[in-house]
């Protein structure tokens, strides 16, 4: 087998995105629309990648900037498809088969391509072709009464009858290099856009008596390009639909696939239950069991066996992650933050937040309440309102909270602070000193009555 080599097109401009950032950086699930298509040149194992740039060719490139085996060739200005591979020429070793891709077309899948390569059996130009119903603007694909390929004529070159063609080119060709190079050299610019076009290779392997193979796939989606924010939302429910389906595949049971997004890697174990609209960000990994409520936004967090997330429940990983133990309950209208580590049974409620604090084993906040840098014992009760008052305006102290205290309602606990194992710390306390274990402890005004008091009232003029 020959060496792969890929040639990803991405001079064009995308005028219809109406955007100031290059079509190609535009974001499909977590990633560029180039680097999806970037991403499946690996999967092909690509010997080279060659991207081409020219609108936002800086932008684009420094976007891209680091990753092995990429190259970059610009075209300015941009006279073609036929153009753009004649500026990579320079870079293409002839003992391989070039690939021929586009940036703005994310979701080609490798195997598809891999079938394309060994159409080509090393020696011939195979195109990737589709059926269309409205086959108005692309390339028609012109057959001899034998079937054989004959041409690629663009639309706005076709006469009446080829206009009726339903097949078209959908972009992608791969082409043995040996062959393709000296064809480049032969385009001309003598056609309704005065453009060198790609497309023109194949009368030339007429011409010249090689033979032109077209695979026809049926699935359009993975020729899809993106012009608009329009094509560009549809690909986005493809993808997402794609990894939906994958998902519930492998066992996890979404209540509507149509309502659900991954922007990043999710795994999930047996028997996962995922309610509809939650969001999934960087790496997720949920456990036996676990089942997600409603509109909950997770990002970089991993979730243990048994845990149940109510709706509404947003947990921000970050670079540390957030993990959440077996069998806790979290939410609704949680809050867990950056370094969050919630052990088993950990009980987190309604609008409360988590930041950079440890709670272990069976420990519980379960209403409007804030813990920041803290280390939370096992099995405390965390009050209703309560708060670490954690940063004295420069710096960030830790509060810790030894196990089966009880902390009152309405807290506040001045770090950097103590409380002793087994305390309890009365409702409305402000604690800025360590407490005893086993002791009560209460740090707020005496109560006072005055009997009879009598209200002032207003007197007559
Ligand atoms: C091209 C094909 C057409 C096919 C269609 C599928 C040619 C001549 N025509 O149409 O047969 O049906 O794709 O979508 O190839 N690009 C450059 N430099 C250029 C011109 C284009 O890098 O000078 C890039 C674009 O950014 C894009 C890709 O090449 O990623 C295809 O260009 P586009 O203008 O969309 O293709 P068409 O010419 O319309
Ligand atoms: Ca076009």
């Amino acid at each position: 087998m020959k060496a792969v080599d890929v040639v990803i097109m991405a001079a064009g401009k995308g005028t219809r995105m109406h955007s100031s950032m290059p079509k190609v950086l535009q974001h499909l699930g977590d990633k560029a629309l180039v680097q999806h298509v970037i991403d499946t040149a690996k999967a092909l194992q690509a010997r080279t990648t060659v991207v081409i740039t020219g609108h936002g060719a800086e932008q684009v490139e420094a976007a891209l900037a680091g990753q092995p085996g990429l190259q970059f060739v610009r075209q300015m200005p941009q006279l073609g498809t036929g153009h753009a591979l004649q500026q990579a020429a320079p870079v293409l070793p002839d003992d391989g088969v070039t690939v021929v891709l586009s940036g703005d077309v994310p979701l080609t899948q490798a195997d598809t391509l891999q079938a394309l390569m060994d159409a080509t059996q090393g020696e011939r130009l195979a195109l990737l072709t589709l059926e269309m119903d409205d086959p108005t603007g692309y390339g028609r694909i012109v057959r001899q009464a034998d079937g054989s390929v004959q041409a690629i004529v663009e639309h706005r070159d076709a006469s009446d009858e080829q206009r009726r063609i339903r097949e078209i080119y959908s972009g992608i060709m791969a082409v043995p290099t040996r062959l393709l190079l000296p064809w480049l050299k032969r385009l001309r610019n003598d056609n309704a856009q005065q453009e060198y076009y790609l497309t023109d290779v194949v009368k030339l392997a007429v011409t010249d008596g090689q033979s032109v193979v077209a695979q026809v796939l049926t699935d359009p989606v993975q020729v899809a390009g993106v012009n608009t924010p329009v094509q560009l939302a549809e690909l986005e429910r493809a993808y997402q639909q794609r990894r939906a389906h994958a998902l519930m595949l492998q066992g996890v049971r979404l209540r509507d696939p149509a309502r659900f997004d991954v922007r990043g890697e999710l795994t999930c174990e047996r028997d996962v239950e995922i309610d509809v609209n939650c969001l999934f960000q960087g790496r997720v990994h949920l456990g036996e069991g676990v089942r997600i409520g409603a509109h909950c936004v997770l990002s970089n967090v991993t979730i243990a066996a048994g845990a149940v997330l109510q709706p509404f429940t947003c947990i921000e990983g970050g670079t540390e992650g957030v993990t959440v133990g077996p069998r806790a309950a979290i939410g609704p209208f949680a809050r867990l933050r950056p370094g969050a580590q919630l052990g088993a049974d950990v009980h987190v409620g309604n609008f409360v937040e988590i930041k950079n604090s440890t709670l272990a084993d069976g420990a519980k906040a379960n209403h409007l309440a804030y813990l920041g840098d803290a280390t939370v014992g096992e099995r405390v009760n965390y009050g209703a309102g309560s708060i670490t008052a954690n940063y004295d305006g420069a710096h960030k102290h830790r509060t810790v909270i030894e196990a089966d205290v009880h902390v009152g309602s309405s807290c506040v606990l001045v770090a950097p602070v103590t409380l002793g194992a087994g305390g309890t710390i009365a409702g409305g306390s402000t604690i800025s000193k360590n407490t005893e274990p086993g002791a009560l402890t209460v740090a707020r005004g005496k109560q006072v009555s005055i009997p009879n008091w009598k209200r002032p009232t207003k007197q007559k003029p």
